[in-house]
């Protein structure tokens, strides 16, 4: 069998990182989740006062995203990817409210947008990768043998959300994370640059009503038959 490039493309918080994950496991291929790093990017602004309430000191930023490196690390006990910003392990702090409700701005900024890309497309070069985010089929990789493009009702994906920040000891509001889901839905549709769009050649996925074994069943036959060709 043939190695080939998969992009995994969707809304926010409708389970496309455990999709992808789960599927790069299973057929041994390198998973990337390029949302982690535009949040990687987000905590790197926090952490540095370049975001302060609403607003982001461009400027600097653009100054600074020459420093800013972001990698992949396996955690040897969980097998599970774990996001490094410039060394530090930082997957659990990307994950906070605080980055969700200021990432997608950040998203939209086309400097970050090039480096990510950049970065992303290197990552891919080898082939045998699966990476989930929002214009992988469009943008990173519009090549890439197999595209999925994923979907799922506001609602579904905000009570997804509320569970994982609540089995994670996070403190979290329904209506605080629906709206938050609306509204980087809104800002990923609407952005200049590489919106949320699927591409053409995307195959639609609607999992509001599937299990994750359903998907899982459903991901293994897309990819056999795209490896196959
Ligand atoms: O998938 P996620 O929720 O972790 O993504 C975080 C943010 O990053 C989301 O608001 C959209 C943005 N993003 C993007 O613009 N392009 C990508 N390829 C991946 C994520």
């Amino acid at each position: 069998m043939k190695k080939i490039t998969i992009a995994i493309d969707g809304f926010s918080s409708c389970g496309k990182s455990t999709m992808a994950k789960d599927l790069a496991k299973k057929i041994g291929y390198i998973y990337i989740d390029s949302g982690a790093m535009y949040r990687a990017i987000t905590l790197y602004c926090i952490e540095n006062k370049l975001i302060n309430n609403e607003e982001i000191k461009i400027t600097e930023l653009r100054q600074h995203i020459k420093d800013i490196h972001i990698s992949f690390q396996i955690d040897p006990s969980t097998q599970q990817p774990n996001t490094y910003l410039n060394d530090a392990n930082v997957e659990n702090k990307i994950r906070s409210m605080d980055v969700s409700s200021k990432v997608s701005p950040i998203s939209t900024l086309d400097f970050v947008r090039e480096a990510m890309v950049k970065q992303q497309q290197k990552m891919g070069e080898a082939k045998g990768i699966v990476m989930d985010g929002r214009d992988i089929g469009t943008t990173v990789f519009p090549n890439a043998e197999l595209k999925i493009f994923v979907t799922a009702s506001a609602e579904i994906r905000a009570q997804r959300r509320y569970d994982e920040l609540k089995a994670k000891g996070q403190n979290a509001s329904f209506e605080e994370i629906l709206k938050n889901v609306r509204e980087r839905d809104y800002i990923d549709q609407n952005r200049k640059i590489s919106p949320l769009r699927k591409a053409d050649d995307a195959i639609l996925l609607d999992n509001s009503k599937m299990t994750i074994q359903q998907q899982q069943v459903w991901l293994i036959e897309q990819f056999n038959k795209a490896a196959e060709k």
